[in-house]
């Protein structure tokens, strides 16, 4: 279930914020039609991430993983900024802390991330290294719900993108990262549709769509 007339999206990152950039210009040019980002969170605050919301005039908020004592305890306020702000879905984009099992079942169905690999492959760290590494043809991006393992929630969306023979860890990941751009918005699209026209089970929702 969506309250609003609006979804209200948070971005949680922690660095350059592209994608986080990507959602907010897919909003403006209303492909996520019906919704706003009501808060971006940085755990890190170098994160040009967190510049460029607060350029956009959007609710910008640092809550500095290494001014609290324990994981909880920076968790709980998280939890505190996304119940003031009342989300519906929680997008994370970039955000490179693992979040912990109580977070994830008190918003289940509505966390996404995304991934730079074709998951199940290449999941964790340095995911297009591993892609090179393994002497793939191809690689790609997926959107996938957060479930309490690393990278291992259900899919929403996947884009797959060319390994060339001539490609670095930077070519890839450039190659990569465009596709991303396109397939976040795209598939928070997709799960508010499911939000908005289902029994409030956005992961549910998407897989019964899928049959479709
Ligand atoms: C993106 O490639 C994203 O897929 C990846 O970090 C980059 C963030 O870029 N996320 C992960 O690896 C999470 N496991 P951005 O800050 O420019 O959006």
């Amino acid at each position: 279930m969506i309250r609003g007339p609006r979804a209200r999206l948070a971005v949680l990152l922690s660095g350059r914020g592209s994608n986080f950039e990507a959602i907010a210009d897919a909003i403006d040019a209303g492909s996520i039609p019906h919704a706003e980002i009501v808060a971006v969170i940085s755990d890190t605050p170098a994160a040009a991430g967190l510049e460029a919301a607060r350029r956009r005039g959007l609710p910008a908020f640092l809550i500095d993983r290494s001014r609290h004592s324990s994981r909880q305890a920076h968790e709980r306020e998280i939890v505190r900024v996304l119940d003031e702000a009342a989300t519906d879905l929680v997008c994370l984009a970039g955000y490179m802390r693992i979040l912990s099992p109580e977070f994830v079942a008190r918003d289940r169905g509505r966390i996404l991330n995304i991934h730079p690999s074709l998951l199940p492959r290449f999941p964790g760290l340095h995911p297009q290294k591993q892609a090179l590494d393994a002497g793939e043809s191809e690689s790609g991006c997926t959107v996938h719900f957060v479930d309490e393992g690393t990278d291992t929630g259900p899919p929403v969306l996947a884009a797959r993108v060319p390994i060339l023979p001539a490609d670095t860890v930077e070519s890839l990941s450039a190659r990569i990262l465009e596709a991303e751009h396109r397939l976040y918005p795209a598939a928070i699209a997709r799960v508010l549709e499911g939000l908005r026209e289902g029994s409030g089970d956005a992961h549910s929702d998407v897989h019964r769509n899928r049959g479709k």
